[in-house]
């Protein structure tokens, strides 16, 4: 007897791009340049403020899942875990943008506000790849944001400016290791852009001097992002002064650095 079985529908899979930091600044930028990206079915749009995840949701024409929360809260990464789990996406493409900076000595910013910038900056961009590596698709991509100040240490910046060298170190690290999969890591290190970041950092006579170190254009920052992530490249700078830092931070030693930062007031 001959027996007919409906074929079953071939299951699609779903491609994915994970942005974290995307209700503002360079994520959302990210997030906007990416939305024409034909290997992108689906966005995933992480930060606390909700409303603006769904604005920016209503931009992007395509389905957009809001993970709103805050990155660093150990229930906001198991429920991203569910999700994957349950979703069974495959991950084209994970933005690490989400993070700050306060601005002021170690000892004025106290234990709440150094731990938190380690625990947002470092501990949750970690944990968040760690639960997206297996979902991975081969051949995607990652991009962690850290900044010019990944190059240096910096006074009165001091842990800001250390987590995002820890961001450096560990994303060229982590490119070398996912090589087998044809998984890239591009880490994106901006000077000065125009975003809210200097409204959560604070007053401070050294933004003044940051700003004169040359102020990049998000969208020219994000632009050029996604291009060096497509051309496989572990690194993103901008522009020429965010390389010349990066030349003079290898160059001169670190004690003459903060000697100088000191006398120009950055
Ligand atoms: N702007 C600059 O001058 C500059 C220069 C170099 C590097 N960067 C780096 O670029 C990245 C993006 O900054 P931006 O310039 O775009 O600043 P921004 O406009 O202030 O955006 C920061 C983003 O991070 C999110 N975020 C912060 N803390 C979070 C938390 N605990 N949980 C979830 N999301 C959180 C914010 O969302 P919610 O507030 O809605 O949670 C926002 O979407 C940061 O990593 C920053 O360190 C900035």
């Amino acid at each position: 007897m001959e027996q007919i079985f409906a074929a079953a529908a071939p299951v699609r899979t779903i491609h994915v791009a994970v942005i974290t930091g995307a209700s503002s600044g360079l994520g959302r930028e990210l997030a906007l340049q990416l939305a024409a990206d034909p290997r992108i079915d689906e966005f995933w749009l992480c930060a606390r403020r909700s409303e603006r995840l769904e604005e920016l949701a209503a931009r992007l024409a395509k389905p957009c899942r809001i993970l709103a929360g805050d990155v660093s809260d150990p229930v906001w990464i198991e429920n991203l875990k569910a999700r994957l789990a349950v979703d069974k996406v495959r991950i084209h493409i994970l933005v690490n943008s989400a993070g700050y900076g306060k601005l002021g000595s170690v000892e004025a910013l106290g234990e709440e506000l150094n731990g938190n910038m380690v625990d947002v900056n470092c501990a949750a961009l970690v944990r968040i790849s760690s639960v997206c590596l297996p979902y991975m698709q081969d051949g995607g991509r990652i991009l962690n944001i850290a900044s010019v100040a990944a190059f240096l240490p910096q006074m009165d910046f001091a842990v800001y400016a250390a987590t995002k060298a820890f961001v450096l170190n560990y994303s060229r690290a982590l490119h070398r290791e996912l090589k087998a999969r044809r998984i890239t890591v591009t880490t994106v290190c901006p000077n000065p852009m125009a975003t809210e970041f200097f409204d959560v950092a604070g007053e401070s006579p050294k933004v003044a001097a940051f700003k004169k170190l040359g102020v990049e254009p998000v969208e020219g920052v994000a632009a050029k992002a996604l291009r060096r992530s497509d051309q496989g490249k572990e690194l993103s700078i901008y522009g020429a002064p965010a390389h010349a830092i990066r030349i003079l931070a290898k160059i001169l030693p670190h004690n003459f650095i903060l000697w100088a930062e000191g006398r120009l007031g950055m």
